[in-house]
């Protein structure tokens, strides 16, 4: 048996692959029956140190699709509280074919990678959020098939993990992605896949947010403070900093008169924060198919990684 690829980061996959699998997330989106069955009597283990809605339900959902089962695992009431990492992915990976793990620091996750001799899947680490970034592109390329690889995304906001593997995604893609990113603490940026975005000529950054927004066919927002953090207590005086210094970038009616971009945004919303409510609801949001997307773009992963892994 080879050795597993897994799904980290796109930074450890080539421009060809990832352009393949996205190709093959289309195939599989557009052909949801034909793959009915391929996980058959096959699991996934989805290991969880942080909430979650959208990556858990998506996840399940995907391997019901394909004929398999989905085991949840919760930190807290598993052993991995109280283990070594690797020794507990180890032991996962005799039971299940694929482990997607979503985990509050990315060294956790490439030691459990490190256990396991199954592919593992970031469901979203401090660093990145390749599923997520999957998605997004695979929402753009069904948004506008014939052109795709001519968008321009605009993304306004705190530098964050999504941002990463958005970098990421587009750099391998040739997609143009500006950065409206007023807060962007140094332990955010992975300066490799900034690197990559320069290379390839994909990636700039503004900071004036009308100039941003002016050609972009697609404005994405995220929220200003992590889900581990908005309620938490010690961090109530930077999250009231952040919305202090983040409101002026609000993606707001005012904001959308100065573009005729579509909106995205990878969800949990905090509306009246990095959105209000009226442009979730708008004709121009494409915010909720961009999340029925994690269901397709998923089920793809898995099949790469288990096809590449016999
Ligand atoms: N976008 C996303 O990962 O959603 P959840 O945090 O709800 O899984």
């Amino acid at each position: 048996m080879s050795a597993p690829k897994h799904l980290i980061s796109w930074k450890d996959w080539t421009d060809s692959e990832i352009e393949e699998l996205l190709n093959f997330a289309i195939y599989v989106k557009n052909n949801r029956v034909y793959f009915f069955g391929h996980m058959a009597g096959r699991s996934m283990a989805m290991l969880f140190q942080k909430t979650s809605t959208r990556t858990r339900v998506s996840f399940e959902a995907g391997m019901t699709e394909l004929g398999g089962h989905a085991i949840f695992l919760d930190w807290m009431s598993s052993n991995f509280s109280l283990s070594d990492i690797d020794f507990e992915a180890a032991y996962l990976s005799r039971n299940v074919s694929i482990i997607m793990a979503r985990l509050k620091k990315h060294e956790d996750l490439l030691t459990l990678k490190e256990g396991s001799q199954v592919p593992v899947i970031n469901g979203c680490c401090n660093l990145f959020h390749p599923c997520q970034a999957l998605a997004d592109i695979l929402t753009i390329a069904n948004d506008r098939p014939n052109d795709w690889k001519k968008t321009k995304i605009c993304y306004i906001g705190v530098h964050n993990n999504v941002v990463n593997s958005l970098i990421g995604i587009t750099a391998a893609l040739g997609i143009h992605l500006t950065l409206v990113t007023p807060i962007a603490h140094e332990e955010s940026i992975v300066k490799e896949v900034v690197k990559r975005g320069q290379a390839k000529k994909t990636l700039t950054w503004e900071t004036d947010l009308k100039i941003a927004v002016k050609d972009a066919d697609y404005i994405y927002t995220d929220t200003w403070v992590d889900m581990e953090f908005f309620n938490d207590p010690e961090f109530q005086k930077e999250k009231e900093e952040r919305i202090r210094l983040m409101m002026p970038y609000q993606v707001n009616q005012e904001l959308l008169k100065h573009t005729k971009a579509k909106v995205m945004h990878d969800m949990p919303i905090h509306a009246g924060y990095e959105i209000t409510r009226e442009v979730v609801s708008s004709e121009r949001s494409i915010i909720f198919t961009q999340a029925e997307n994690r269901l397709d773009a998923q089920k793809a992963v898995i099949l790469n990684l288990l096809d590449s892994h016999k």
